[in-house]
């Protein structure tokens, strides 16, 4: 008879832990649950069950994964993101709770006189922001675009499985070059990590998530400077534009989005009270 369920959480947590990863009893509990085909309320409800040899076979290896950094989602294939479940691989940046930021200055900025129809996303990853935003606005459509194929493969199955595959598309693209329509709001949450602090990063980011999704060169503005150089061709005037930055880049990127054209630049904290987006609209 194998070990029951808690038991082989309380093993797994403990090999977690000594790996240096955090939650390591949640994680354990969620890994647990993956392998077996069963909701994460499951060790509440039975912590006694026991394992079958093949479930138990299937989350050591798990835990083994785990315990070499491989990120949570990439072993589960999940991320929530805005109370919506979005498939996550490699290929795609694991969506961030921090990320939510945006979506909270965007909604908070279209509750007056703005009502956005046109959104599109630079650099749409896994299109986790492009598709909460169409679910909290259901007449708006728009288009996510990326420099990678992967990417784009997942971002389309996440908006058919969210049911929203009508209002949103996905294009291969280098930001908004070539693209001639006008949209209402443009957000992008796009690399910004400076190149030689990708060295430094926890293993989980530095060794599985895909660089093209990290990196904005040297100072990290890289990508703020490439998408404002040409932002006015896709933003229609009196249009809103969100960025996401990283710590301490706020004002930089505030400043460079004054010097484009845009006013009424509006400063985001995230939980943890670090300026994680601005936003601002283009003159008319
Ligand atoms: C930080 S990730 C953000 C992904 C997703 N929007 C999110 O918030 O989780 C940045 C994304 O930008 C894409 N990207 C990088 N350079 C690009 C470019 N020149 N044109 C289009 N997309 C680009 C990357 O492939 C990656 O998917």
């Amino acid at each position: 008879m194998t070990e029951n369920a808690l038991g082989a959480v309380k093993s797994a947590a403990d090999v977690l832990r000594a790996a240096g990863v955090t939650n390591a009893k949640r994680e354990a509990t969620l890994l647990l649950a993956h392998a077996i085909g069963e909701d994460s309320g499951f060790l509440h409800r039975e912590p006694e069950r026991h394992l079958t040899v093949q479930q138990k076979e299937t989350f050591d290896r798990l835990v083994e994964r785990r315990s070499k950094r491989e990120p949570l989602s990439h072993l589960t294939g999940h991320r929530e993101f805005w109370s919506l479940d979005f498939l996550v691989t490699a290929d795609v940046l694991d969506p961030r709770a921090d990320s939510e930021t945006l979506i909270e200055s965007a909604l908070a900025r279209c509750e007056d006189t703005f009502k956005p129809r046109r959104i599109l996303d630079l650099g749409t990853g896994s299109g986790c922001l492009l598709l909460s935003l169409l679910s909290e606005l259901p007449k708006a459509t728009g288009i996510g675009i990326d420099k990678s194929d992967a990417a784009l493969a997942v971002a389309r199955k996440n908006a058919v499985r969210l049911g929203l595959d009508a209002q949103a598309e996905f294009f291969f693209g280098n930001w908004a070059r070539g693209r001639d329509e006008k949209f209402d709001l443009v957000v992008s949450n796009p690399p910004y990590i400076p190149s030689g602090e990708i060295e430094g990063l926890q293993p989980e980011v530095r060794d599985y998530e895909p660089h093209a999704a990290l990196t904005g060169g040297t100072d990290g503005l890289d990508c703020y400077r490439q998408i404002l150089f040409d932002v006015h061709k896709v933003l229609r005037p009196g249009g809103l534009l969100i960025f996401e930055v990283g710590a301490g880049q706020a004002s930089d990127v505030g400043r460079m989005m004054q010097q484009a054209g845009f006013s009424q630049l509006k400063y985001h904290r995230d939980l943890a009270s670090i300026e994680r987006c601005v936003s601002g609209f283009l003159a008319d």
